[in-house]
């Protein structure tokens, strides 16, 4: 792999590849053991137009792991509101002898244009653009999900609630465990929060939280993304939280074992209440912790058997 932009297009093997990886890397991840040279020399820069608190700081805590030196950006306070354009931004970091762009922007295809326009060894990786895809959020997903439920993805039912339609996580997601096989996902949702597409996504689509949780191994449940709704499709909390809440009670259809997973943030007692957010079957956490290892897993992959023009200079 190049770049990592999006699950789509990828093969099985890749995504074994990268989950092997990251468990092979878990030790280092988690400062069990002590770092490792893959990418010394290297220079990786963390460009993120939009906010983030889970994906910036674990790709940071993934370089300096493996040891890169790491530069974030901070958009916010850059020339960007002097009017400067992305490509410009992206021209001038990539001047400072950078590796490795990771890029969150809020727009579809950001990483992917900006993939297209540097030299031809930086790497790219999409920290999640717009709706489109989070391809590193999938692979953190399938290593908590294969870590809890074994490596047989064809066995598992997996059910994605709440709002489908902006949701770049659920896209990957989707994407990742067609590739790894798993035949029965599920989408739970109201129809308005539904992309026209879904009927070609593969998947089973649920408009009753009851029915769509019955007997699953795996509940992913998404935040609702009132960022990016105008005011028709804008549900009031209480009565989604009645509708698609995630509650003890409701959990009982689903396996006596299934594991509850959400990608962060969480607005608690809107999707999820808390007893569930920090109950006994609740993997949030682990997600965050496993998304160290498979964010060094994709760095190594992409990058770590390169050299830099630097150390070629
Ligand atoms: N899951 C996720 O992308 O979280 P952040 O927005 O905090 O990075």
């Amino acid at each position: 792999l190049k770049h990592f932009l999006t699950i789509e297009g990828l093969k099985r093997q890749h995504l074994i590849d990268i989950l092997d990886t990251a468990e092979s890397l878990t030790g280092v991840a988690e400062r069990r053991v002590k770092k490792l040279p893959t990418l010394r020399g290297k220079t990786v820069a963390n460009l993120f137009f939009e906010s983030s608190t889970r994906t910036r700081t674990t790709f940071e805590l993934a370089a300096k792991r493996l040891s890169a030196d790491v530069l974030t950006v901070n958009i916010a306070t850059s020339s960007t509101s002097k009017g400067e354009t992305l490509l410009d931004t992206v021209r001038n970091i990539e001047a400072m002898q950078c590796d490795m762009f990771v890029v969150r922007h809020a727009a579809s295809g950001a990483a992917e244009f900006i993939a297209r326009h540097v030299r031809p060894h930086i790497a790219v990786l999409n920290a999640g653009d717009g709706r489109h895809a989070h391809p590193t959020q999938a692979m953190l997903d399938m290593l908590t999900i294969r870590r809890h439920k074994g490596p047989a993805f064809q066995d598992l039912r997996v059910a994605i609630v709440g709002d489908i339609l902006h949701s770049r996580v659920a896209r990957s997601d989707i994407h990742a465990l067609n590739v790894l096989g798993c035949a029965n996902v599920r989408v739970v949702a109201p129809r308005t929060l539904l992309p026209p597409e879904v009927g070609t996504l593969g998947v089973q689509v649920f408009h009753d939280l009851d029915q769509g949780l019955r007997d699953v191994d795996v509940v992913i449940m998404l935040r609702l993304q009132r960022e990016r709704m105008s005011g028709a499709l804008l549900p009031s909390a209480q009565e989604y939280y009645q509708q698609y809440g995630l509650t003890e009670e409701r959990l009982a259809v689903a396996r006596p074992d299934a594991i509850v997973m959400h990608p962060g943030p969480i607005n608690r007692g809107v999707e999820m209440a808390s007893a569930v957010v920090d109950g006994p079957r609740s993997v949030i956490l682990e997600q965050v912790t496993n998304g160290i290892a498979v964010r060094m897993a994709v760095m190594s992959i992409t990058l770590g058997n390169q050299s830099s023009p630097a150390e070629d200079a």
